[in-house]
């Protein structure tokens, strides 16, 4: 466990570049570091956002490194902070503390058949892994994204969807749970889109979504026959400090804040409480 250094205590001022709304709950922000620094980050790793005043939230980081110096945050209005980050505009400042936690291992991706499982919010991590796959799309075999959320108006990033559906190279499967009638998609649970995708045993899997999804998305893996060390999780737990002080994030003798988020599902399932 590498021990905490100066910068991981004390937040960089970023500034707003961009601000916009995504649905009725999340807000996108695209943020500038000081002298366009770069924060050298790793898909999966997340920030500690502060607003003066309202305090700090962990949140993940939605942009991959590839595409710029600047992150790229989406952020649900659930309370105090992150009701204060929807009120910012451009040109406004935020603290940023980070990257923290661990990444999804790229390097265990090359060769192989990628299928990327996204559940709601989950989008918002994975999006940095898709962009990650998409810039570097030669060292992987077959590339698949899954993704599902409750109704068509929650699905975040639409366009960029599109898009990636459009370039070629990465098949797109998308599900709601309940669809209006102008919805022409699938319509069912995200475990639905699992049974007719041709998964090879050794295929990479990386599921994020809510704690709900883990289970049910796992045992229709498990039909496919796909090792649990070959499925990455990304866990959400409650945060503090963010560099393993406080506590507040353990998983028994894991601190989720530098171990995690994301850990082979081999590595966690049989801890208590971990899925
Ligand atoms: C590693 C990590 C990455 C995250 N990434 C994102 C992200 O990309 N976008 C985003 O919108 N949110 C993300 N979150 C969740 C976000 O940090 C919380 O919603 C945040 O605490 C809200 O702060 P708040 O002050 O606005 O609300 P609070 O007042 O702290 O909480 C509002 C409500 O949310 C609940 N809550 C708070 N934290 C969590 C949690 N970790 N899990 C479940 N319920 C919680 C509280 O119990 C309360 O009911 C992430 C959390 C973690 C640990
Ligand atoms: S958030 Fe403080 S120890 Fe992990």
């Amino acid at each position: 466990m590498a021990a905490p250094e100066r910068q991981d205590f004390i937040p960089m001022l970023g500034s707003i570049q961009e601000a916009r709304r995504l649905t009725s709950l999340e807000k996108f922000f695209r943020i500038g570091l000081p002298d366009g620094r770069e924060l050298d980050h790793r898909p999966g790793q997340f920030v500690q956002v502060s607003v003066i005043g309202a305090g700090e939230a962990p949140i993940s980081i939605s942009s991959s490194p590839t595409r710029g110096p600047h992150l790229e945050l989406t952020i649900r209005k659930m309370g105090k902070v992150t009701t204060a980050l929807h009120g910012l505009k451009e040109g406004d400042a935020v603290g940023i503390r980070g990257p923290f936690g661990s990444s999804f291992d790229i390097g265990r991706f090359k060769g192989k058949n990628v299928l990327l499982i996204a559940g709601g919010l989950g989008m918002a991590p994975m999006r940095s892994l898709i962009q990650y796959v998409i810039d570097t799309r030669d060292l992987y075999r077959e590339v698949t994204v899954a993704y599902g959320t409750k109704c068509p108006e929650e699905i975040l990033f639409p366009e960029e969807i599109e898009s990636w559906k459009q370039r070629g190279g990465l098949t797109v499967r998308e599900t709601v749970d309940v669809g209006p009638p102008s919805w022409t998609g699938p319509v069912g649970l995200i475990t639905t889109l699992i049974p007719p995708l041709d998964i090879r045993p050794d295929t990479i899997v990386a599921i994020i979504g809510p704690p709900v999804m883990y289970k049910f998305v796992i045992g229709e893996l498990d039909r496919k026959k796909v090792p649990h060390g070959n499925i990455a999780v990304s866990l959400e737990r409650y945060m503090k400090c963010g560099v393993g002080k406080c506590g507040h994030c353990t998983i028994e003798h894991l601190y989720c804040c530098l171990e995690g988020p994301v850990f082979w599902l081999n590595e966690i399932e049989h801890l208590k409480g971990a899925l």
